[in-house]
């Protein structure tokens, strides 16, 4: 048996004629955090909505500690240890931030009940803990929808790690935030996810936060993994240059 929390074997899934995963072999080990990069259309997406259960591989496994999670209904893979955030965050618009953290709290403990306060002091003072772990607790009475794109991503992360998961999956963490922002965004979220030894596998277009941020890269293309190993190594490889990342020569 492996010791990677999550498997991912000869995973297949067409859409009409389009090939989105097209054999995919994937392990990522525990406390690991995994860039996946690769061209529009690759299948990156396609790959974090089979794992979370948004859509079922016509053929392949998915074990997630141990245990086969392929076809299972969203809300079950979150019970199991797996949480996800979007390209584009999914926050209550209209709510504080510390309500959009606390409706994911509620979530968790499977019971909301309209007769019970959503910011029980003890609730409150754990969504309190959640924000300033991504230094967020400034922000926690604002209502979601004044925040800037990088606060929005950080928040629709809170949100995903209030339902304490082992395996956190990221679809572009930083994508429509400033390029000088990008990375104290990612020093944050990733010192967070390693205090709290969260696994995790993030799709990035950026090159050089994938660099700086990830442990491991796995290259899609054309639905199949084409590359993976340590960002230097797979980053500086003139095939994955040219024909993923889609630049010629050797790295500056
Ligand atoms: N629900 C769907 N129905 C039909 N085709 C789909 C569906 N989801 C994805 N596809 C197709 O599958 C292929 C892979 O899409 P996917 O969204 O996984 O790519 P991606 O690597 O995430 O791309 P991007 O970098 O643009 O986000 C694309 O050709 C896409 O058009
Ligand atoms: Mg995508």
């Amino acid at each position: 048996m492996s010791g990677a929390l999550l498997e991912a074997r000869g995973l297949a899934l067409a859409f009409g004629g389009v090939r989105a995963a097209d054999g995919v072999d994937l392990e990522v080990a525990p406390g690991e955090i995994l860039a996946i990069i690769g061209p529009n259309g690759a299948g990156k997406t396609t790959f974090l909505n089979m794992v979370t259960g948004y859509l079922r591989p016509q053929a392949g496994s998915i074990r997630f500690a141990g245990r086969e999670i392929a076809g299972l209904p969203p809300r079950r893979i979150v019970r199991l240890g797996i949480a996800r955030s979007f390209q584009i965050p999914q926050l209550f618009a209209e709510h504080r931030v510390i309500e959009n953290v606390a409706l994911h709290l509620a979530a968790r403990d499977g019971f909301w009940a309209p007769f019970r306060p959503l910011l029980s002091p003890a609730r409150r003072s754990e969504a309190l803990a959640i924000l300033d772990d991504l230094e967020l607790a400034p922000l926690a009475e604002a209502r979601a929808d004044t925040l800037d794109e990088g606060a929005r991503k950080l928040v629709d992360i809170a949100m995903a790690l209030a339902l304490r998961p082992r395996l956190l999956l990221m679809d572009e963490p930083t994508s429509g935030v400033a390029a000088s922002e990008k990375h104290a965004i990612m020093d944050r979220l990733v010192a967070a996810l390693r205090r709290a030894s969260v696994t995790a596998v993030f799709v990035e277009h950026d090159m050089e936060v994938v660099a700086r941020h990830a442990d491991r890269v796995a290259v899609w293309s054309q639905g199949r993994i084409r590359a993976e190993g340590p960002p230097e190594a797979v980053l500086a490889d003139p095939l994955v240059r040219r024909e993923v990342i889609g630049v010629e020569g050797a790295p500056c």
